[in-house]
């Protein structure tokens, strides 16, 4: 009697083990510290099956136990079609082979495709998109090869920001992704295999990896946030001193901000309802970007009265500036664009983004400036219209005006002929003579290529939150702001779907 019970609870263990064990149930009797796993269970009710039953059963026992030990030594071994093994050799006569590690690596351990998409059709979120990454790299910074980019990318990521993103890629050779310097070859050469050719070239770590801990902690979801935490954060820095919010106070009111002007905000109880999140989050990240028509700043010099206040409207002849005074009295100036006073132009690039919208410029060869509305421009030129005509000036070969200032304050102003303050001598024409000054009685000098009038407009919002902000801050902030669509005042504390929002 108590042989048949031994022999039932046999088999019973057998297959409760089995099936325990297959559906990786948690071990019994104590889970949390996996004492005795269930294969262990299986274990000893095969070896009690062997002892107890008859022959036949002796045998089918020792059979399914030799299966099943196979299927379990089987699945201790490393699964090599993921990444999860250490790397430690890359064979470079395959670099397809070397790439298709790198890819492995990419969606595993690296936790690059937490971020980044390899679709161009993705919705375009807060990380570039990587898919023709090994055509572009080559041309994202001048004089920077395609491998050495992508090396930066990886090891520095703050150092060449993709215009428009912030700085939240993980330096990746570091704790919590913690590559190796093989791992991070292979995804290079996957990078460059995304449009542009693998360069197997080795190279040197642009790092020191002496003090970085290199254990593996998974990353927290980036596209989520907590409501709750980002009204914190958006108390924290400040954002509620300029922008009113419904029911949410602000503790500093009536204090004085030593960090920034208090300015006149929008409200933003319901901008989730009118915006997108790329263009809150752009917003925060880069605020002068696109600026609200009636809260910009603006400083002009017009007639020579210095103007300094927000532009309330503008039109082709003239623009509308407030201005505020000491006691809080305002007054708004109407300008005539024609009355902005041109100013030296010391770097020609980037005119247009740098608010230059008229020109005064003298091509190398030629006694008459050109002057004239910018109508466009590239990195070597600039298209001014003059009268009812274009056109086209090199921004390199012009003659260039120099302002001399010495130690009493006096300013000399010329064309340049040659020399600078670590020559021995500066010559310049001066009213049309040639005159030569001694680099040591000067004080400062300014070179400018042209003189221009410039209309620039930025936001009164502080641009410094990329640095400020941790990604986990700035998640949290976004999925707060998410939940501002003016719907009602009493706030909503569930998380969920936040990410989706937020990627939209
Ligand atoms: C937490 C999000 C995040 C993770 C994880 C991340 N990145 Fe990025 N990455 C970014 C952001 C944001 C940018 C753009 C800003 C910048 O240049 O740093 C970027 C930029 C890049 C660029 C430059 C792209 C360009 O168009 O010039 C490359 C290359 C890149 N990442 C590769 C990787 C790889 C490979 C991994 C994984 C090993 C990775 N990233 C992991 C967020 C991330
Ligand atoms: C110094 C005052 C000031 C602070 C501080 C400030 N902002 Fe702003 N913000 C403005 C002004 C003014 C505008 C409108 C001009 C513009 O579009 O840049 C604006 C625009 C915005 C917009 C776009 C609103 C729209 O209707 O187009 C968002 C979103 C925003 N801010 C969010 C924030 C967040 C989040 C913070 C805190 C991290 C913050 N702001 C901090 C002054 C401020």
């Amino acid at each position: 009697m108590k042989n048949v019970i031994i022999k039932i609870v046999g088999l019973i263990l057998m297959v409760v083990s089995f099936i325990a064990y297959v559906a990786k149930a948690d071990a019994f009797p104590i889970a949390s510290e996996n004492l005795v796993p269930w294969s262990v269970w299986f274990t000893i009710a095969v070896l009690v099956n062997m002892v107890v039953w008859f022959p036949v059963m002796k045998l089918v026992s020792f059979s399914i136990g030799i299966i099943w030990f196979y299927a379990f030594i089987a699945g201790l071994m490393p699964d090599t079609s993921t990444a999860s093994g250490t790397l430690e050799s890359l064979d470079w006569d395959d670099p397809e082979g070397v790439a298709e590690i790198g890819e492995g690596i990419f969606n595993t351990k690296g936790q690059c495709a937490a971020c980044h998409t390899l679709d161009t059709s993705a919705p375009k979120g807060r990380c570039p998109d990587l898919s023709d990454i090994g055509a572009i790299a080559a041309s994202r910074q001048p004089g920077v090869s395609s491998k050495q980019y992508l090396i930066e990318s990886l090891y520095e990521p703050a150092k060449y920001l993709v215009p428009g993103y912030g700085k939240i890629m993980p330096e990746v050779w570091k704790n919590p992704i913690a590559l190796t310097q093989l791992e991070i070859e292979a995804v290079i050469a996957f990078l460059q295999s995304k449009g542009g050719d693998i360069d197997p070239t080795p190279f040197d770590e642009p790092i020191n990896r002496a003090d970085a801990d290199t254990t593996t902690v998974a990353l927290e979801p980036l596209l989520t946030g907590e409501i709750e935490k980002g009204k914190e954060v958006f108390i924290d820095t400040a954002c509620v001193s300029c922008h009113a919010v419904q029911g949410v106070e602000n503790p500093q009111a009536g204090d004085e901000n030593v960090d920034f002007e208090v300015v006149t905000a929008p409200e933003l109880s319901d901008v989730a309802a009118v915006y997108e999140m790329r263009y809150i989050e752009e917003s925060i990240l880069l605020p002068h970007k696109e600026i609200l028509p009636g809260y910009g700043k603006v400083t002009i010099t017009a007639q020579g009265i210095i103007y300094d206040g927000t532009l309330v409207s503008q039109d082709e002849e003239k623009i509308v500036v407030k201005t505020k005074a000491d006691d809080g009295t305002e007054t708004e100036h109407t300008i005539r664009l024609s009355d902005i006073d041109e100013e030296p132009i010391t770097d020609l690039s980037n005119l247009l983004e740098k608010g230059y919208f008229t020109i005064t410029i003298t091509p190398a060869g030629s006694d008459t400036p050109i002057s004239g509305e910018i109508v466009d421009e590239d990195a070597d030129t600039v298209t001014v219209k003059v009268g009812e005509e274009t056109q086209i000036v090199s921004k390199t070969d012009v003659k260039k005006q120099m302002t001399l200032i010495d130690y009493s304050d006096v300013e000399t102003v010329g064309e340049h002929v040659s020399g600078t303050r670590d020559d021995a001598e500066i010559v310049m024409i001066v009213d049309g003579v040639e005159e030569s000054f001694d680099p040591f009685d000067i004080q400062d000098v300014i070179t400018a290529f042209a003189k221009g009038r410039k209309l620039y407009e930025r936001s009164p919002m502080p641009d410094n939150f990329p640095d400020l902000l941790s990604v986990k801050d700035l998640a949290n902030l976004l999925a707060f702001l998410s939940s501002l669509t003016g719907a009602t005042a009493t706030e909503e504390t569930t998380t969920e779907d936040v990410g989706e929002v937020i990627s939209e």
